[in-house]
């Protein structure tokens, strides 16, 4: 058992501190926003994840896990501390790591022994060196310290499993000691048998921009399969299970849609080729997924003018505003394109999303007129567009969107109606990669 500090309090930082603690760490998660901790010291979660309450409450309650705004204190009681804020996207699409390095100094200042610093947030290769650079030049005290990478794969909606039973620990270490104190940290995955993955800083931090790269290559891939798909009359449900047949394939991460959006594939991709720029590296394939992400946005939008050539006053139903299901999360998520692109057409567009609407609104359509059923939504619509996977939207019933819509015209972005069922019931229909099947 270790005594930890992780300081950011969004999905990486509490997500991993409430794990860390249930590992039988102490930790305290600490954050610079004032009204995040006071809502976790309410037992209040700040994002939604499934599971993430109960892990928190659980943890709380054995004294394992608790919440400060006073990061001075924080990292002077722990030894490991991990540096989970964010990273966003900087100008021409480098990270910005003035969050990562402002609490670095902090840590430098607080260096009444000696302390791990452990960055889980991603962050480009060679920042692991940056920040040893800058502790040693701002550390109040002469003690050891020993920088650590332990990039972070939870993704939203899944992240408490993801925390909890991870394919594998990346840990990029400069120094035995570091090593033996991280790999304590992790012991309960340890002990079964997770593999844990040692290197170096640079390789750990690699590792993470690789692996999301290469999994948002993959997700451009099969869109664009889907967009021929759509035109020779071939079903990309079939060819995706077919190809993820292949174990070299996997069927994962094949599922067509309007792109992939989210606070780290578009990030994470424009930083590594930035990465790639400054050392003299064109990563063209990684170019070429983000320049057809962002096409796939207007593929979408195209299926819908195949279906309505003239949107000028017609109403759009929106259904699904988050980057994907069971998050509350819309950054970069393709409903912002999609909506500009109707609004620009002259469409009334309206919107339903089981929690996201309040984030969109909140963030980034203030004016977006947001509905709190689907029914609301869809009466007197001229189109349903589905952008989002949730449960909820899967279970629609066709017969009962048809009477309360002026015109029966869906746009199936995420293929997760039934094809037979849209003929059965004579919508006109789109969807990626299945339409003439
Ligand atoms: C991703 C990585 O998966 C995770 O390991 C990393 O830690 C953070 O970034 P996340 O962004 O939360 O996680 O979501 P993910 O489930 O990976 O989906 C990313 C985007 O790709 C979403 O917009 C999703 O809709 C889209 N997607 C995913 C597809 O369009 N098709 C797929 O088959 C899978």
């Amino acid at each position: 058992m270790r005594k930890i500090c992780v300081i950011g309090t969004g999905y990486v930082g509490l997500v991993s501190g409430a794990g860390l603690a249930d590992f039988g760490n102490s930790v305290i998660c600490t954050d610079i926003d004032q009204s995040k901790i006071d809502m976790l010291n309410r037992g209040e979660m700040p994002i939604y994840e499934p599971g993430l309450k109960e892990l928190v409450d659980r943890n709380v309650a054995t004294g394992r896990l608790s919440f400060s705004a006073d990061i001075d204190a924080a990292v002077q009681n722990t030894e490991v501390i991990f540096i989970a804020v964010g990273t966003p996207m900087g100008e021409n699409g480098e990270a910005d790591l003035r969050a990562v390095e402002a609490v670095a100094s902090t840590i430098a200042k607080n260096m009444n022994a000696y302390k791990i610093v452990c960055t889980k947030s991603t962050v480009p290769v060679g920042t692991g060196a940056r920040l040893e650079k800058l502790i040693l030049q701002q550390r109040n005290s002469e003690v050891d310290f020993d920088v650590v990478s332990n990039p972070e794969f939870l993704r939203e909606g899944s992240a408490v499993k993801d925390f909890l039973h991870p394919d594998r620990v990346i840990l990029g270490v400069s120094s035995k000691r570091a090593e033996l104190i991280l790999a304590e940290v992790y012991r309960p995955l340890y002990i079964n048998d997770t593999p844990m993955v040692i290197t170096n800083i640079p390789s750990s931090e690699m590792i993470k921009y690789a692996s999301n790269a290469f999994l948002a290559v993959k997700i451009s891939f099969i869109n664009e399969v889907a967009n021929l798909a759509d035109k020779v009359g071939a079903d990309v449900h079939t060819i995706a299970k077919a190809m993820g047949l292949d174990g070299r394939i996997s069927p994962k991460f094949l599922h067509p849609g309007p792109g992939f959006g989210g606070s780290c594939f578009p990030k994470d991709t424009e930083a590594l080729v930035h990465t790639g720029e400054v050392n003299g590296v064109d990563f063209q394939v990684v170019k070429a997924a983000i320049a057809a992400n962002k096409a796939q946005r207007k593929v979408i939008l195209g299926k819908a003018l195949e279906l309505l050539p003239d949107m000028t006053g017609k109403i759009i139903a929106i259904l699904g505003l988050a980057f994907k299901a069971n998050t509350d999360d819309v950054r970069d998520a393709p409903a912002l394109d999609i909506i500009e692109g109707l609004e620009s057409l002259g469409a009334v567009v309206r919107a339903y999303d089981p929690i996201a609407s309040t984030n969109m609104k909140k963030y980034f359509l203030p004016e977006l007129d947001t509905r709190n059923s689907v029914s609301e939504t869809v009466e007197g619509a001229d189109m349903v567009i589905i952008l989002t996977e949730w449960n909820e939207l899967r279970g629609l019933s066709l017969p009962d969107l048809k009477k309360r819509m002026n015109s029966a015209n869906i746009v199936d972005a995420r293929n997760i109606l039934s094809v037979d069922q849209l003929k059965e019931f004579g919508f006109n229909y789109r969807n990626v990669g299945r339409s003439t099947i």
